[in-house]
């Protein structure tokens, strides 16, 4: 049942250019336009949203966090990302001209349930990104767009991570479709660049082997840190994140300017730095500054386990050890930089004689407040 893997979580991880692929299917006309599952909503209401909120828990808020930099970034709609714990209970600026989009993987999860009633009191429309049809989420919601990648055994979330992503982009390009937003070459390409991603997948998967040895060798570490920068900062929190929940560890994300403003007090020597770099190709030069602060933990003592694109040498000279991930468009990297973070944090907890698939204390469905 866990094909030849010895993990659920291993299996899923090794579906998700399937995953990916099956998300995108039948979805990406030649006009951009997405085709929703259900939709409860005119076209009208969708031209007049001015406001988006992305509403979601744990690794589903990571989805939404990478969501902001596509949605902005293609439609010009402000977007504001939260945690739904928080949303609910802090008065939130909302009417019918605001969408909320909530996502979850298992449609069933209270704190984002609650955030959706809240939004639709407010006359918001709510459009659900989910996983499992027909669950309370997705049924309550205005439109529904289903990601489809397939039912997830382990607890933590893997392949439906990188399918929310997805599914996120396939938003993001409707909305600037429906209103009009003239079609950029940049947004064109971007729509050609997605088709791509499942081989992406695909060709990081070749290259796990060395990363399980790595993870072999971090079993022993106390704290683990986790550095980004623009949609390498959600996954940053994502790797972190998946530490924590599999191998026990302290392991903490940051955005990689924010390094010198307090954490990097926390570099020690021998201290495990993994870092995400975004393309050097990457606007405003982010990618030298993030290529500074992998010299600058390295000079404190950090080991560091550095994420970067094939063929971009200038992380080299300040490398313990180095990932490789497919040349990707920048506000698709997230789906090839994780990866290689989810196999670490798998090969960490099973080395440490942890159950991967059912960590202690989590439940796969949070079915209370
Ligand atoms: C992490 C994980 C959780 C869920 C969160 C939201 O691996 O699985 O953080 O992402 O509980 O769950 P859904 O997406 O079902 O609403």
């Amino acid at each position: 049942e866990k094909g030849g893997h010895d993990w659920f979580m291993l299996k899923e991880i090794a579906e998700q250019p399937q995953a990916v692929a099956d998300t995108l299917l039948g979805r990406l006309g030649d006009d951009g336009r997405l085709v929703l599952d259900e939709v409860r909503l005119t076209d009208q209401d969708l031209r007049d949203i001015d406001k988006v909120f992305v509403v979601s828990c744990g690794t589903s808020y990571h989805a939404g966090l990478i969501a902001k930099y596509a949605i902005e970034h293609w439609t010009r709609i402000p977007v504001e990302v939260e945690v739904a714990s928080e949303f609910r209970y802090r008065d939130p600026v909302l009417d019918r001209s605001t969408l909320v989009v909530v996502i979850s993987q298992s449609g069933e999860t209270m704190d984002t349930l609650m955030a959706l009633r809240h939004a639709k009191d407010q006359k918001a429309r709510v459009l659900a990104i989910c996983n499992v049809n027909g669950s309370t989420i997705p049924r309550e919601s205005d439109a529904v767009l289903y990601t489809h990648a397939g039912p997830e055994i382990a607890v933590a979330s893997t392949k439906s991570f990188l399918a929310q992503i997805v599914a996120c982009y396939l938003v993001g390009l409707f909305l600037a479709q429906i209103r009009g937003i003239k079609y950029t070459d940049e947004v064109a390409a971007i729509v050609e660049d997605i088709r791509g991603l499942p081989q992406a997948v695909e060709q990081v998967l070749t290259q796990m082997e060395p990363v399980r040895e790595l993870g072999r060798s971090l079993a022993d570490a106390d704290t683990i840190l986790f550095l980004g920068r623009h949609v390498g900062f959600p996954v940053a929190l994502e790797g972190a994140l998946k530490l924590k929940e599999l191998a026990y560890i302290h392991a903490e994300g940051f955005a990689a300017g924010e390094l010198k403003h307090g954490p990097i007090a926390l570099i020690d020597q021998g201290t495990p730095v993994v870092v995400v770099v975004p393309s050097p190709r990457s606007r405003e030069s982010v990618h030298g500054k993030v290529v500074s602060n992998i010299q600058e933990v390295r000079a404190r003592g950090a080991r560091t386990i550095v994420i970067a694109e094939e063929g971009d040498d200038d992380v080299l000279p300040y490398a313990d050890h180095v990932i490789r991930v497919p040349r990707t468009p920048t506000l698709l990297a997230p789906i090839v930089t994780t990866v290689p973070l989810q196999v670490l944090a798998c090969e960490i907890a099973d080395t440490r004689g942890y159950d991967v698939d059912q960590p202690r204390n989590l439940a796969k469905s949070v079915t209370v407040e």
